[in-house]
Order: C-alpha cells, then structure tokens, then sequence
C-alpha cells in the first residue's frame, strides 16, 4: 500500500464549501452494492407488467411506503419480493444499465457488483440468463459510460452449504464472468463457520473472496470470516469496534471494511447518522470506504451516501480523500489502473486546494 499524498493539515485547507464537487468529482470505486438492491418501485412495476408477474402492492407509493425496515429481516422479506419480477436475460440487462447510468454520474470509476443467484434460479431463471444479462450491462457499462464494472457471485446464507456449493458448480460454465464469492442475506444465526468448503473451493478456483459479517453479527462472526474463509474485504463490518483486538488487527492488516452508512441507518444498526462510528474508525486508521448497499431502497446512492455522512460526522476533504482513496485500494483491480486512478484523484484534491 502507497503512503498518502496529503496530510490531514494540508486538506484541511480546502473550504467546506467546495467539498461537495470534490466528492462529485473523486474517482470513487463501488465495492458494495447489491444490483438486485438497485431496483427502484418504478422499474419493478414496469418489469412485472412486462413479465405478467402480480405484486402485492397496487402501485409505486404503496410499495414505497412499505420501505421502513425494523432490522435486515424486514428488509430481506421486501427485497426478494421485488426481485421476484426479474425473468429474462433482458431484466437484468435493463436494471444493471440503469444503476449503471446512475454510478457514472456520480463519479463511480469502478463498480463491482454483488449478485444472488440462488434468489433466481429458485424461480426456474437460468442461471445463464443472470450471469449474461449482467455481463452485457458490464461491457455497456465500459464501452458507453467509462465504467469499468465487474461481478461478485453472492451465496445466500439462510440457505445451506450444499446449496451454496451446487450454484457454484451451476455457475462455472460462466466462470470467466464473475471475479469473486460473497456471503449476503440473514446474517443472525448464519456465522461465516457454516461456509468453509465453499468458500475453499471458490479459492482454489482463483476468486476472490469477501463475506459480509458484522453488519447486525458479532465482532465473533467477523473473525471467522477472516480465519475460517480468509476473505480479503469484510463487508459492513461495523460491529468490529466492540472488539479492540480486532479492531488493531483491522488496522495493522489493513482490512478494507465496506462500510453503508445510509444502509445502517434504514436498518437500524445506527439510530441516526450522526451516531454512526465510520470517522471512528477512519481515524483510527481502518481501511474504511463508504457504499451504497441497496441504493432503491435506503434512500439513496453512492453520492448521497457520502453527502449525507460527511454532513452528518462534519467530514472535511481530507476524509473524503481517504475514503475514496481506501475504496480505490480495496478494489480488485491490477495495480496498473489502481495508480491511474489515485492519480486521479490526487489531481482532484489539487485542483480543490487551489480553487
Ligand atoms: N445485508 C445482507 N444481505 C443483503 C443486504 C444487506 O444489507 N442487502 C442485500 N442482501
Ligand atoms: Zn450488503
């Protein structure tokens, strides 16, 4: 890992009024989204019409106001219903264009991803179906907006290890397509322990491999994460901060946590975005960037997010830098096109300081 360019007196400097094009501006990699988490009530609408799915809800405003989650359960219930109208290569073509068009625009450089397959194929979709229709809005992504985007294949956690190994072995004829393995839904009562063989077999694969853990789990659960599947990001991972030895391992390690600050909040793992513990952890030098999660449904994307959170922790422009800077190093990029990128938004922060 490169030292820092700035230091925290030097960006201190740039006018709290200027800090909201320099986050527009940052290059800034989205390491933690769900793309299922992307429809928004319009498109979900739009797509069970044209599949001929019935939804419980009458119209947009209904389903929008049945938004309002007690915890990551309540969630979960909602989400895999409005996944339930993706059929076709096409949907998922169509929902990855969309997000992607939003990503661009908020200086989004490089996306990657997250996945859940098991959500489909449940419902008879091909897995083929998936994984294409994903991969052609990824080369669109590249070839019309300049976004590089990648995939990252979610197992599903409630569900068991056996599941999880056979969509894996499912998936392999499109192995070329995806760059990773995560771990999502229910995390309660789910460790990390329960996907140990998996999780090896994706690493003999050549994956990588990351895990959500921490975002309602135990410091215990984050732990196993790292020893027992050896990922290379934790996902959320906010819990960490009950834990000080983990907390120093985080930090010596390096670690990157994807931290989703307006997640947190919607799914009350924070009261409040003021009382959330991610400049905590920044300035106890965790590699900590910030992301959107399931940006249709918590209220906003990745711009909002680090909007809102600098507003609501009096983030300033160094902040801001290492958060884009740490999202940069946590991507799974080559090293080549890391260093385009940090040069980037070194430039950024020097056109900040003399404006
Ligand atoms: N946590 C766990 N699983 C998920 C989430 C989340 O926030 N979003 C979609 N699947
Ligand atoms: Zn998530």
């Amino acid at each position: 890992m490169t030292d820092s360019t700035f230091t925290f007196t030097d960006l201190q400097r740039v006018p709290q009024s200027a800090l909201p094009a320099l986050l527009k501006r940052m290059p800034k990699a989205e390491l933690h989204i769900h793309i299922e988490g992307s429809l928004e009530p319009e498109m979900i609408f739009q797509l069970a019409q044209r599949n001929g799915v019935s939804l419980t809800y009458p119209d947009v405003e209904s389903l929008r106001r049945a938004y309002a989650f007690k915890d990551l359960q309540s969630f979960l219930d909602i989400y895999y219903a409005g996944a339930s109208v993706l059929l076709h290569e096409r949907d998922f073509e169509d929902m990855a264009w969309a997000y992607f068009q939003r990503a661009a625009a908020d200086g989004v450089v490089h996306a990657e991803l997250f996945f859940d397959p098991q959500t489909h194929t449940a419902r008879g979709v091909p897995m083929g179906a998936v994984i294409e229709g994903l991969h052609r809005a990824c080369q669109r992504a590249h070839a019309e907006l300049g976004v590089h985007a990648e995939l990252i294949l979610c197992f599903l956690r409630h569900l068991s290890e056996e599941a999880a190994l056979q969509t894996l072995e499912e998936a392999l004829p499109w192995r070329d397509r995806f760059m990773g393995v995560g771990l999502d839904s229910s995390e309660l009562g789910h460790p990390p322990s329960k996907f140990q063989r998996v999780f090896a077999r994706a690493r003999r694969l050549g994956l990588h491999v990351v895990a959500h853990a921490g975002e309602e789990g135990p410091p215990s659960y984050i732990y196993e994460a790292l020893d027992l599947l050896q990922v290379e990001r934790i996902d959320h991972g906010v819990q960490a901060l009950q834990d000080t030895a983990l907390m120093q391992r985080l930090v010596r390690d390096q670690i990157p946590l994807t931290v989703c600050p307006l997640s947190n909040v919607k799914l009350c793992v924070f009261g409040q975005l003021t009382a959330h513990n991610l400049r905590q952890m920044l300035e106890l030098g965790a590699c900590v960037s910030i992301h959107s999660d399931d940006p249709a449904y918590f209220g906003g994307y990745l711009l909002d997010n680090f909007q809102q959170t600098c507003d609501a922790l009096q983030l300033n422009a160094w902040h801001a830098y290492q958060l884009a800077r740490n999202s940069l190093q946590a991507s799974f990029v080559s090293n080549e096109q890391r260093q385009i990128w940090l040069d980037q938004l070194e430039a950024c922060c020097l056109r900040a300081l003399s404006s």
